[in-house]
């Protein structure tokens, strides 16, 4: 149904309706002019690119993609949806401080200092297909000069720098680790939509292979960046941080999602609870929901887990957010005798107003409802009849249905009306975003995961 192989990384993320993102990268003063590659000039490394020529540098971006590097050459962006970028590529590039090439050798050629985004392809359980990542070392490795500094910011499992990356580069380029070449970790922590802002406001992590590695790299980091550059002590301590941070958020949610299922056993509203517990400063729990999913939080614990595969708490929490598609299904359940009754999906995308379905929770919600003989479709603002059919899902056919389940917060979904589910005895909401009261109105029960049900 779904593609097994992925992608890990974020999609965009629709900020507009939180706030508007800084839209202009924040850059110091008095730099000394260098000459820098950012090879893979996706989501991640344009932003970058673009940061690093704000301030000052040369910038030759390298990208397989004859379309992206062409774009950029014109001075335009490759991709919506990121804040100020396109505004800085028409600036920058007419001035000679940024270009593209499908050639890596040729812009690592030039660089003091080769920042490295590509994507790196993995499955749910984390299996990596490392192909990307290994074309980019054989490409940047024998145009590697003396004294260069490369920095990988691709999520990675721990090790991965020093073990696989690291030891490629210096035996393509026959150069010294640690002495004549300088090879480091420093993890993306922005969100894309709003790379320049995150980049101004959170602490820049750089681990090194060796401590004069992570001092030299780090240094140039400081040449781009206002935000504080900080010098974690190993590639492995960078590394560490990132999935650090990503499965806490996984973790936190598993937890959240076991009270849900026990606050719907026993009748408990969790929504105020969570609200309360939060209200002091030692507790942070957050949302339950229907499923995790997107490039990062399913994937990224699983890279932890590679490492330490005697983790028992961060493997139970996947085994916990992989219930609640079933949970939800449950709830609707409750009120609709499954079997060969029509339920609608409400959201295909693995969240609301994003235009992505990695991991999203509509393929475990649907496989779920057939087990149990119902006659699953989806519908969703962002995805039309043929990109639902090419997802492997049945688009809503407009008609009556039983039931329904939210499963992706879109705005759309919110103030859900009645003619929007026509039919539907009980809407599950998913994601406790929906205010049910239209629904209220019309008869049709709202049953909120967690909601005490
Ligand atoms: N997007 C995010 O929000 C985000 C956040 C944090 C971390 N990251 C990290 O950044 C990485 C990249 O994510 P992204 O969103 O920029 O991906 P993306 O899919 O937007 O871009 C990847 C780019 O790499 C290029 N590419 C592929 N193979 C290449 C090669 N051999 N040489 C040069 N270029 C090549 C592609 O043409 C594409 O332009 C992720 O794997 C993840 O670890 C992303």
């Amino acid at each position: 149904m779904e593609e097994e192989l992925r992608c890990a990384r974020h999609a965009s993320i629709d900020y507009a309706a939180v706030s508007a993102p800084l839209a202009t990268p924040s850059v110091p003063h008095d730099v000394r002019p260098i000459t820098v590659a950012v090879i893979a000039l996706g989501k991640m490394g344009l932003p970058i690119a673009v940061q690093i020529a704000a301030a000052g540098h040369t910038v030759v971006g390298a990208d397989v993609d004859e379309t992206t590097v062409d774009l950029i050459n014109a001075g335009k962006a490759p991709f919506p949806g990121e804040a100020g970028l396109a505004e800085a590529l028409a600036e920058l590039v007419p001035a000679g401080r940024l270009r593209a090439t499908t050639s890596t050798a040729e812009a690592v050629a030039q660089a003091e200092f080769v920042v490295a985004v590509p994507p790196l392809m993995v499955d749910i359980d984390g299996n990596t297909d490392w192909r990307i990542i290994d074309a980019v070392l054989e490409a940047v490795g024998p145009a590697l000069k003396e004294g260069t500094c490369f920095a990988l910011e691709t999520t990675v499992p721990v090790g991965t720098t020093r073990d696989r990356i690291a030891p490629r580069l210096a035996e393509l380029s026959g150069l010294e680790l640690g002495v004549e070449l300088n090879v480091g970790f420093s993890p993306e922590r922005v969100f894309s939509g709003r790379v320049f802002e995150d980049l101004a406001k959170y602490p820049k992590l750089v681990g090194g292979v060796t401590l004069a590695c992570e001092r030299k790299i780090a240094e140039h980091y400081r040449s781009f960046l206002t935000a504080e550059v900080q010098e974690m002590g190993s590639a492995e301590a960078a590394e560490l941080t990132k999935l650090v941070e990503t499965t806490y958020r996984e973790v936190n949610i598993a937890l959240a999602n076991e009270f849900a299922m026990y606050a719907d056993r026993v009748g408990i509203d969790l929504g105020p609870v969570i609200a309360a517990a939060n209200s002091q400063p030692f507790s942070h729990v957050h949302r339950p929901g229907v499923a995790v999913g997107g490039h990062c939080i399913p994937i990224y614990p699983r890279f932890y887990l590679q490492g330490d595969p005697h983790a028992k708490l961060v493997a139970h929490g996947r085994i916990v957010n992989e219930e609640m598609p079933a949970h939800a299904v449950s709830l609707l359940a409750r009120d609709v005798e499954l079997d060969g009754k029509r339920v609608l999906v409400l959201g295909a995308a693995y969240r609301g107003g994003v235009k992505e379905t990695a991991f999203s929770g509509v393929f475990p919600v649907v496989k779920e409802l057939e087990r149990l003989g119902a006659i699953a479709q989806v519908v969703d603002p962002l995805y039309d009849e043929a990109e639902i059919t090419g997802l492997g899902l049945a688009p809503w056919d407009g008609q009556p249905v039983d039931g329904a389940i939210i499963q992706a917060d879109h705005a759309e979904y919110r103030q859900l009306r009645p003619e929007q589910v026509p039919g539907a005895v009980t809407v599950v909401d998913g994601r406790g975003t929906l205010d049910g009261q239209n629904l209220g109105n019309a008869g049709v029960r709202v049953r909120r995961i967690g909601g005490g049900n």
